[in-house]
């Protein structure tokens, strides 16, 4: 059965009237008000950032979790250290019994993910490391905004990253917080350069009118457009267009941007961050993110919460926290991920493992690469883009639908 592809739902935030609205702070702690913070060009950039502020390097190894994108792995592999493989437990954390159990010689740091932005439990995982001298980096792309153990997100970890695209309508952005390397300042990062300035604030407006999301603006920028495209010769009207990245990473129909190779460009890890995210960073209003967040991910747990075949991984939402994605365990995924993905529906599995993970008895991580989908939950859906997320998914593995898809197959 063939089902049309649907309009573009928005991957990640994009630009609206909307993102200027709502009060300014939330009561929901903001890992960006951390002290002696440094924004940086990326997540990945910021894991980078960090190994090379502790020194890792070749020889040394790196603790990181089986279940993982490969841009959470590359920046370990770049430094020339070696990345160990550990599993996770039931509730995301990592197994301590297990990594206790292995020859730990030249392990030098651990990567610990605060998946889904649902805060782990820390104070355990701080202590482990402390005992055994080990570094900890605690990985909050997920998790902007939060509270784990008492304690705002991003303060557990020796050094801290972020990813500023999940949460912010920005082309590129991370942050590094530095929380106990007293004294040692951050790397240093080069200019972006006028045109990458230029072209950031450009892609962050270029997003939300493409989405249509501003109204008023959408047809004069348009005109705009067309009209300094006319003047231009067409290399530089190339430039114009959002970067590639930026499409990839807010077109549904895209592949993910893991999903064709483990190349990761970490090619702009020390060029700092660009005015125009910058900006957005600092000044947009963070009650609107974090309560629309917490709305997205409940409208989920709610309609899939008796839904046979499905179980919402995490159906009870902690307080203090604004998920990343609404975790979906699916019990047969596929062939329905793939049509799903045809589909433009902005969802994404970690099925592409790096290539050294190996099968570890009990390992939840494993498990979830093949069966947990992530449904973009993000504060720029509309209730109709929800529902009809909701119904897509249901319509895709409906017991009806799985007949027909197998024999058509
Ligand atoms: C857990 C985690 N850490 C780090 C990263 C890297 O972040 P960025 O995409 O900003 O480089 C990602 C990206 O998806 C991630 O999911």
């Amino acid at each position: 059965m063939s089902r049309p592809a649907t309009a573009a739902i928005p991957r990640l935030p994009v630009l609206d009237w909307r993102t200027f609205t709502g009060a300014k702070h939330s009561s929901t702690p903001c890992l960006l008000d951390l002290p002696r913070a440094q924004l940086t060009h990326s997540g990945r950039a910021s894991i980078l950032l960090a190994l090379e502020m502790l020194g890792v390097g070749q020889g040394d190894r790196v603790l990181v979790p089986t279940y993982h994108c490969p841009t959470m792995i590359a920046p370990v592999t770049q430094r020339g250290a070696q990345a160990l493989f550990y599993p996770l437990r039931a509730d995301g954390s990592p197994d301590l019994d297990w990594i206790a159990s292995q020859n730990l010689d030249g392990v030098r740091a651990i990567l610990a993910a605060h998946f889904f932005g649902i805060p782990q439990h820390l104070a355990p995982l701080r202590a482990w490391c402390d005992q055994r001298g080990i570094r900890l980096i605690e990985d909050c792309a997920h998790a902007l905004f939060g509270v784990s153990d008492g304690k705002p997100v991003g303060s557990w970890g020796d050094l801290a990253i972020a990813s500023l695209t999940k949460f912010l309508p920005v082309p590129e952005g991370g942050c590094l917080i530095n929380n106990r390397l007293p004294g040692q300042a951050f790397p240093s990062l080069s200019s972006p350069g006028i045109k990458s300035q230029l072209k950031a604030a450009f892609d962050i407006i270029h997003v939300g009118v493409n989405h249509g999301r501003l109204k008023g603006l959408n047809r004069p920028f348009s005109g705009l457009l067309s009209l300094l495209q006319r003047f231009k010769r067409r290399g530089e009207a190339v430039a114009l267009q959002p970067s590639q990245a930026q499409i990839a990473a807010n077109e549904a129909d895209v592949p993910d941007d893991y999903a064709e190779s483990f190349d990761i460009d970490l090619g702009q890890s020390h060029r700092a961050l660009t005015a125009a995210s910058r900006c957005m960073a600092q000044y947009a209003p963070r009650e609107r993110i974090v309560e629309g967040r917490r709305q997205q991910y409940r409208f989920f747990a709610q309609a899939f919460a008796s839904s046979p075949g499905f179980k919402p991984l995490m159906p009870q939402l902690p307080e203090h926290c604004a998920p990343y994605v609404f975790p979906l365990w699916v019990d047969h995924p596929d062939p329905g991920y793939f049509e799903l993905r045809r589909l433009g529906l902005p969802v994404s599995r970690w099925d592409r493992l790096w290539p050294e993970v190996s099968e570890i008895a009990g390992d939840h991580g494993q498990a979830w690469s093949h069966h947990i989908l992530q449904l973009a939950c993000h504060q720029d859906l509309s209730p109709t883009e929800l529902q009809r997320m909701v119904a897509l998914v249901q319509d895709v593995y409906s017991p009806t639908t799985k007949t027909t898809n197998k024999g058509a197959a």
